[in-house]
């Protein structure tokens, strides 16, 4: 799909077809090209838990605002956003790591360096907007991707971050920052227009 197309048309759509399943493939895809988004020293530090099951989904439902399109979606995503996804010990590290020295981006006495500097920028203080930053951008190519992919999706922080971590055991090392609901529009119903937008007089509040 064109890019102004696939921008004007993703929307978060609150109704879900309950007919229209999301095969494994799809979501594979999906993921695919999602992946591709840019990362901070290309770290990636994004995961997710994929929820397929109604018992999952109504597990999730009830910690997150009762919202009704966790369980008529037939995919939820629980996206991950890991705050030690720069430490040397995590294995995503030293694959970004192989993967430089091994297509050139750096020379292999530079890994002192590397492993320094992403400790630096992103340690302490700095893990939690190291790690939501770049899962943002997952999810933003997540849903680009849905609708290329003739999906849709919703994104959604109404639930309690504690009721999900402890809901579905998850480590104290990654922070939820959206869940994301992912199955195709039920066309028998109507979405609201599309809600107003600031303008760029409103985004920009100095030009120097
Ligand atoms: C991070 C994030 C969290 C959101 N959380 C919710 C939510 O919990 N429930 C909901 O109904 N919509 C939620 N939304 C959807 C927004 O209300 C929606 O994106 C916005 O109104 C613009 O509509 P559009 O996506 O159709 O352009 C969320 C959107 C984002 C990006």
């Amino acid at each position: 799909m064109e890019f102004r197309k696939l921008m004007e048309e993703r929307r978060s759509v609150n109704y879900f077809d309950p007919a229209g399943q999301v095969s494994d493939e799809e979501l594979k895809k999906m993921v695919a090209l999602a992946s591709l988004v840019p990362s901070s020293f290309n770290l990636q530090p994004w995961n997710m838990i994929v929820l397929r099951s109604p018992i999952d989904k109504a597990r999730l439902r009830k910690v997150a605002m009762d919202q009704p399109k966790i369980t008529e979606a037939p995919v939820v995503l629980i996206l991950l956003a890991d705050e030690e996804g720069y430490k040397e010990n995590n294995p995503t590290v030293g694959k970004v790591w192989e993967s430089m020295e091994k297509k050139g981006y750096m020379k292999p006495e530079q890994k002192g360096w590397f492993l320094g500097a992403i400790s630096k920028l992103y340690g302490g203080d700095n893990s939690l907007a190291f790690a939501v930053k770049n899962t943002a951008f997952f999810g933003m190519g997540l849903m680009l991707a849905a609708k290329e992919l003739g999906l849709d999706s919703h994104p959604m922080d109404g639930f309690s971050r504690e009721g999900v971590m402890k809901e579905f055991s998850i480590p104290a090392n990654f922070f939820v920052p959206m869940l994301l609901a992912v199955g195709r529009f039920d066309q028998s119903k109507k979405l609201l227009e599309r809600n107003w937008r600031k303008s760029y007089r409103e985004i920009v509040i100095s030009e120097l």
